[in-house]
């Protein structure tokens, strides 16, 4: 997460916990009811509840327990292969230095659900020219949701100066075709329609 030069303490294994709003935007893009959803970096749940609500089957791991317990504890960054496949995977991954870590959760993200991805990620987190594998390159790359509002990463209503964008990848398309942008806020989910 790139919150410590907004004044924020970094948190051990960046446990940053995302607002429901965020997961809320994300469902009514893309709707997630009956979706086996894998949430491989869960925290204290606060995604995996709102999935939930929007009728997600949700299992949950993380490298660490915090509150609440997961499926099974799983290093999501590491090489090991015996994990279930699901349809879906939804996070808020760990950023780490220059962004490394997002983006090597976003290729074992890709490698392990051939379906629908989607990631928190920093707002310019595209811009990358090293990342093209992950989008401009990438036939799976469907959208981009700006979220309007920024995100208290603190729960308190306290934002930081970072904006953020939730980053979306489906299964291969038969045509080719190209990624949208999309936009969300804290109003939009509250409204529960697509804005
Ligand atoms: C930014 S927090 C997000 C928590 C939760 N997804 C949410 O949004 O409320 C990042 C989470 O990634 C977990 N994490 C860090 N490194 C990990 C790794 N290598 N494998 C799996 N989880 C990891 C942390 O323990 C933490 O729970």
């Amino acid at each position: 997460m790139t919150v410590v030069a907004s004044g924020y303490e970094r948190r051990k294994n960046e446990l940053y916990e995302t607002e429901r709003w965020v997961t809320s935007a994300f469902c009514r893009h893309f709707p997630v009811y009956g979706i086996n959803m894998w949430e491989p970096a869960a925290g204290n749940h606060l995604i995996v509840k709102e999935l939930e609500a929007k009728g997600a089957i949700v299992t949950t791991s993380d490298i660490e327990t915090y509150d609440v317990g997961h499926d099974f504890l799983f290093d999501f960054l590491s090489d090991r292969e015996d994990y279930e496949v699901f349809d879906g995977i939804f996070t808020n991954p760990p950023f780490g230095k220059g962004n490394r870590m997002a983006v090597s959760f976003a290729e074992k993200a890709l490698q392990r659900c051939g379906g629908l991805v989607g990631l928190v990620l920093t707002a310019k987190f595209d811009s990358g020219s090293s990342r093209r594998h992950l989008f401009r390159d990438n036939p799976r790359f469907a959208a981009k949701i700006v979220l309007t509002d920024r995100i208290s990463w603190t729960l308190d209503g306290i934002t930081g100066t970072e904006d953020h964008a939730i980053y979306v990848w489906t299964e291969r398309p038969r045509l080719p075709r190209q990624p949208v942008i999309l936009y969300a806020g804290r109003r939009d989910a509250a409204q529960g329609e697509a804005a």
